[in-house]
């Protein structure tokens, strides 16, 4: 496992996610020193404050799943020009109770890839908003809007040609960033 454990929250339940993809894709983009798990949020409950005094089993896994790493990263679709209500409900579960959340002052990064040309600005600028409120520094530049296009991703699935030295400055900028909030 590397020095630094990085949470990835995609924001997409598909079964054939293209941010699913590029979740995978950005993993190999980082030296060693970095590990990267995907957390699991198809299978939380939807968020009820009744709720908060006993979380269910599949909310404390995520919220220790947060609390292991030093930095989260968000790979997200863009649903109706915000962020999918999957993403936003798991935001929530990991918030909560109130005073116990799990997001509070670890470094994040943005970023999405959907079929439409403006790839998920609305959806990250959604997010941005909500992140701020949780006290979650995200990386503000640079930006990444990705559109699904053929060669995209190679027959491997790793990031294609077109867009591997755009995406591998954006990584090492986004690892920086971890890496200053970390120190
Ligand atoms: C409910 C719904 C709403 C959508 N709204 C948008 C949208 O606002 N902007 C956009 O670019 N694409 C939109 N799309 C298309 C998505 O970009 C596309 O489904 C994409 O594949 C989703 O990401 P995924 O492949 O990771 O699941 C929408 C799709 C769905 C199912």
């Amino acid at each position: 496992m590397g020095k630094y454990q990085i949470a990835v929250i995609v924001g997409s339940l598909r079964r054939d996610s293209f941010n699913r993809k590029l979740a995978n894709a950005l993993a190999k983009l980082a030296p060693s020193e970095f590990s990267f798990k995907q957390v699991q949020i198809g299978d939380l409950p939807l968020y009820n404050q009744d709720d908060d005094a006993q979380q269910a089993a599949s909310v404390l896994r995520l919220k220790n799943d947060l609390k292991a790493a030093q930095g989260f990263l968000f790979v997200t679709a863009e649903y109706n020009r915000s962020i999918p209500g999957v993403l936003k409900n798991a935001i929530d579960h990991a918030s909560r109770p109130y005073g116990q959340s799990a997001w509070t002052g670890k470094p994040a990064g943005v970023l999405g890839v959907s079929v439409g040309a403006t790839g998920t600005a609305l959806a990250q600028q959604h997010l941005r908003n909500v992140l701020a409120y949780l006290d979650v520094p995200v990386l503000g530049q640079p930006e990444a809007f990705l559109q699904a296009k053929d060669g995209l991703f190679d027959a491997a699935g790793n990031i294609g040609t077109d867009s591997k030295k755009f995406l591998q400055s954006w990584m090492d900028q986004y690892l920086a960033w971890v890496k200053k909030h970390t120190a």
